[in-house]
């Protein structure tokens, strides 16, 4: 049982790195990612599931980290936007570039992020149909939608 003030140690490993930390129990994923690491790709749009900011990919599936505990991540391993191109562009992140699938870009690391997943899991073979099912809980202020698909389809088919 952890007191009240206490904190909690967990290790994580983020885009290939280990790393080790004390956090409070309550704290959030997304604030850990943000905050203790300095991963500031990932945002923060509603703090309530809704927006899809704050997607990142946690053993293999993608989470929207604020609604996980950094203490629920322990033992695990995590991607985040900084760590999907090595250092250069991902294929994901030149399709939304070359579809024009952005504007002030808040939603963009969420959208390429659960983007990564979609592929990761449908490849090549992604309908519409299942590319606007699999991006619905990512939300886009600015752009519609429709260059946003165009570039996940785009994208599909392109080899990494
Ligand atoms: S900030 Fe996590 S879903 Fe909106
Ligand atoms: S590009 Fe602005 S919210 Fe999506």
């Amino acid at each position: 049982m952890v007191k009240p003030g206490e904190k909690v140690k967990i290790k994580v490993k983020v885009n290939g790195v280990q790393y080790e930390g004390e956090v409070p129990p309550r704290k959030l994923l997304v604030h850990f990612l943000r905050d203790d690491l300095g991963l500031t790709g990932t945002k923060v749009g509603c703090d309530t599931t809704t927006c899809g900011a704050c997607t990142v990919i946690l053993n293999g599936k993608s989470v929207k980290s604020c609604t996980l505990l950094a203490v629920q991540a322990d033992g695990g391993e995590i991607l985040t936007i900084e760590g999907l191109g090595n250092g250069k562009l991902h294929r994901i992140q030149e399709a939304f570039s070359n579809n024009f699938a952005l504007q002030c870009g808040f939603c963009t690391p969420g959208m390429i992020m659960q983007t990564y997943y979609l592929l990761k899991e449908k490849g090549s073979e992604i309908s519409e149909e299942e590319i606007r099912d699999g991006l619905h809980g990512n939300i886009c202020r600015c752009t519609g939608y429709q260059n946003i698909i165009k570039a996940v389809e785009e994208a599909s088919k392109v080899r990494s």
